[in-house]
Formats: C-alpha cells, structure tokens, sequence
C-alpha cells in the first residue's frame, strides 16, 4: 500500500462519459484522500452510478482520467472492490452466501488453485463483521434485500481491497441493518479504507459522510457536508423536487 499522504486515493480529472448525444458525466474533476467516507448525492439519472463506474474503470471514457494512487485505473483494479446497485444483480443464481463472499478472493486464487486456509478464514471473518456467519449455506436468493446487501458488502470486505465504492447500500434495507451496513463502513474507514458510497438520502448525508460529492450530470460541489448542503446548490441540482430546504430536506422523487 502506498502510504504518501500526498497521493490522493482517487483523482478524477476533467472526466466525461456519454452513453448517447448527451454526456452522463461532464468534465467531472476531483481528488479523494485516502481513509475517507464520501457520500455521492444527486437526483436520479445524475450520473452517481457512471461516476461509480468510471472510477472502476467498467466504462469507456470520452476524455478525462481516472487514477488510483496515482496509477491508471487499468493497472489499479486490484486495489477496488465494488458492490453494485441491488437491481443489477440476479438474485435467482444458484449460489450460497459463503460462495458469493468467496468471489471476493477469486483474484488472489491462482486457476490451478482452489481456496485456501486463509481464503475461507477471511471469508468466515467478513460474514462475521457484516453478521451474516449463521446464514454461511444459505441460497443468496432466499435472503432478504437487506441481508443481501450485507454479503455483498462481505464480498467487498474479504477482497481486502483499499477502495470500496457502494451503489445505494443501504436502498431497501431496514433501520437497523443500515445503522449495522453504516459502523462496518466506519470500521473500514478506521482500517484506513477509502469508502465512495452512493446515496439517495438527503435527510442522512450530512451525519453519515466526513464528504460529499453533489451531482447532476456536472459537479456541483466537493467537501465537508456542511459546505455542500447548502441551499444555493441544493435548488440548482434538486430544482422543483426539493420542498424543504436546510439539513433535513428530502427529495420529492425518491426511489
Ligand atoms: N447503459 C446505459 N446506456 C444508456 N444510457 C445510460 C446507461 N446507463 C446510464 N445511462 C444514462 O446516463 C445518465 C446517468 O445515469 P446513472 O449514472 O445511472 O445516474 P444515477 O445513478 O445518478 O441515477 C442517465 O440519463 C441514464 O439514463
Ligand atoms: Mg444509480
């Protein structure tokens, strides 16, 4: 792991990506230090998910850069695990809870090779921390949406990787798993991991994330929650769908 203080764990630079005539993400520029909790807020179709994507580098860029630790995404990879957005996954896989955390390890394990010791060691302790151990046999597809979410972020956890970028963790979960989710991403964070999590909810960002990524196809802002929730910038990116202003506001559309 490289320790300079001074590499950013993330740096975007003058990023755009489009799908069609119109760009997802506009000359997105900005730099993540390491051991941080970064929210990403903005309505829906703002371009949360592209810049997840981009920064794994699963989507072609129109211009811009992507680094991590101050290498190309490309050669990076290793270093960024990823748990995507609840409806991209097919839940009907015939696979267990213990098999969906061991992918987890798939890059470390050789071909030749089936998982070690070691790799079911740190399987076993994933599923611990995010309290799915007792679930090991289960059959993903039997879980609930909340105790899904946890096993992928146990898949996350055993890759042993320094960044972990979420899509929506805690959409459709319970109180009480989030509060749970939320303490094992604080717990990473102490372990030094950087955290870039996608959210949809305005009434909790400001609690839950030391920054904040406010989007709407363009930046709008960068830095601590109580510089980016700022009434200005919340009408320009949320226009008519924000009736509250202020700290606790909610966006009228939600998912
Ligand atoms: N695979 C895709 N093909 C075409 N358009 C896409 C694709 N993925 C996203 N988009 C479009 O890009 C924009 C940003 O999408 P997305 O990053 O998913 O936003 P968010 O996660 O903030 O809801 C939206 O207009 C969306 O319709
Ligand atoms: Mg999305």
């Amino acid at each position: 792991m490289i320790t300079d203080a001074r590499v950013p764990a993330i740096q975007v630079d003058n990023l755009t990506v489009s799908y069609g005539p119109r760009p997802a993400l506009l000359d997105v520029s900005v730099a993540i230090e390491a051991g941080t909790l970064v929210g990403v807020i903005g309505p829906n179709g703002s371009g949360k998910s592209t810049l997840i994507k981009a920064i794994l580098g699963f989507v072609k860029r129109d211009f811009g850069t992507v680094k991590i630790f101050g290498e190309p995404v490309e050669e990076a990879r290793g270093r960024l695990a990823y748990v995507p957005q609840r409806g991209a996954v097919d839940w009907d896989y015939p696979v267990t809870v213990e098999e969906v955390a061991m992918m987890g390890r798939y890059g470390r394990i050789p071909w030749w090779s089936s998982p070690s010791a070691e790799d079911r060691r740190i399987v076993g302790e994933s599923l611990d921390i995010v309290r799915m151990g007792d679930f090991r046999k289960r059959q993903i597809g039997q879980l609930s949406g909340g105790q899904q979410q946890r096993v992928f972020m146990a898949r996350a956890l055993a890759q042993g990787a320094d960044i972990l970028l979420l899509d929506e963790p805690f959409a459709g979960v319970d109180a009480a798993t989030e509060r749970a989710l939320l303490e094992v991403l604080r717990q990473a964070r102490s372990a030094g991991r950087t955290l870039v999590v996608v959210h949809h909810d305005l009434a909790t960002a400001a609690e839950t994330f030391d920054r904040l990524i406010l989007l709407k196809q363009r930046m709008y802002g960068y830095g601590p929650p109580e510089a980016v929730m700022h009434e200005d910038l919340l009408t320009a990116v949320y226009e008519g769908r924000l009736r509250i202003f202020g700290k606790l506001a909610q966006p009228e559309a939600k998912r």
